[in-house]
């Protein structure tokens, strides 16, 4: 599909966020660490995309380098995300810090580091809601006590008088997630936003965004390790692999048809009802220190030929929505465009 093709698509599918050619290096005094390279990924009106992939290989780097809020100083963003209209990437702080909470909202892996110690989960909250919708202090206040309690946070009320050191990391991620549902962004980027909750209440929030998907048709980027909850949750998934995007397709298809290597182990790896035994993936991701020219899953995948190590990574179509990243049908594309296969 040619680029003005994809533009067209783009536009039509109500794209909220767009990310393109999208970067984030760290330079380090042991060399660059190339935590993200070079992602394309679109986040659609009331749809959710999944994003999965191994520990470390840059999920969480994606989610806080977009709204500039990776923790060290140093990081090198580059390419665009694009919101409506505007490039993320090269907005001030203040302007950033205008758009966020209401136009777009991050639920984090590390809530702590969102909260500022001193201030009370109540102040917190009304500042959120006052600072973006015209409400009186007093609305504001049953607002907050409202959600907090569709999270499945006991005594609001009291809660709201309390500061962020007295909460756990999951329960700081349910005020996040409390916010955002008051609040109703474009955007909402959920960073493992049920990791650490019990089955009962992981469904009540899950139950909670799906809501937010239907009646604010918010787009949401939801990073997940359960793939249960992206099965169950996202209308699209994108697979990472030491920074790279190696493969993309609505969740049915990627569950049912898994094309990438890699996406066919980490599937291997997820229990299943028929008590198969797990396969664990074999070896380790690369350093991001050192990804070498060739595919950096060639060292632990078992179809590997020669393209392997010299293939430079690039999504290619397989299919009208499904996306892959590997030599074995970048070859066969060829074949196919010779008229050879
Ligand atoms: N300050 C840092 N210094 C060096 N490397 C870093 C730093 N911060 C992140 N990284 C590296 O960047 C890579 C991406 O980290 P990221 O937190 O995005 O992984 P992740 O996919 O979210 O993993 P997880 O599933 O465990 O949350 C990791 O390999 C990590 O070691
Ligand atoms: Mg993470």
């Amino acid at each position: 599909m040619n680029s003005a093709k994809v533009e067209k698509e783009i536009m039509n599918k109500q794209v909220v966020l767009n990310l393109k050619n999208f970067q984030a290096h760290l330079p380090t005094k042991r060399g660059v660490v190339r935590a993200v390279n070079g992602i394309n990924l679109q986040i659609t009106q009331g749809k959710v995309l999944g994003l999965v992939g191994e520990s470390g290989c840059g999920k969480s780097i994606t989610c806080l380098s977009l709204l500039g809020l990776t923790k060290e100083k140093g990081w090198v963003i580059v390419g665009k995300a694009q919101m409506q209209g505007k490039n993320l990437l090269a907005l001030d702080s203040e302007e950033i810090r205008r758009i966020r909470g209401k136009d777009i909202a991050i639920i984090m892996q590390n809530p702590m580091a969102a909260f500022n110690p001193l201030t009370t989960i109540g102040q917190h909250f009304l500042e959120t809601i006052r600072s973006h919708l015209s409400v009186s202090e007093k609305a504001s206040r049953e607002m907050a006590t409202k959600y907090l309690g569709h999270v499945g946070l006991p005594q609001p009320d009291k809660l709201m008088k309390q500061y962020p050191f007295q909460f756990s990391g999951g329960m700081l991620q349910r005020v996040m997630i409390a916010i955002a549902l008051a609040m109703e962004p474009k955007v909402l980027i959920a960073d493992e936003p049920t990791t650490s909750l019990d089955v009962t209440i992981q469904r009540q929030i899950l139950g909670q965004l799906a809501r937010l998907k239907e009646k604010a048709r918010t787009g949401m980027l939801l990073v997940s390790h359960d793939l249960g909850v992206i099965a169950q949750m996202a209308d699209e998934v994108a697979v990472m692999y030491c920074g790279y995007i190696v493969e993309r397709a609505p969740v049915e298809q990627l569950f049912n048809n898994p094309l990438h290597p890699y996406t066919r182990a980490l599937l291997a790896s997820k229990p299943q009802m028929q008590k198969k035994p797990l396969q664990a993936i074999g070896g380790q991701a690369p350093s991001l220190l050192n990804l070498d020219v060739g595919c950096p899953f060639l060292e632990r995948c078992n179809e590997k030929n020669r393209r392997c190590s010299h293939y430079k990574q690039k999504l290619i179509q397989y299919d009208h929505k499904h996306w892959v990243g590997c030599a074995k049908y970048s070859a066969e594309q060829r074949m196919l465009n010779h008229g050879l296969a």
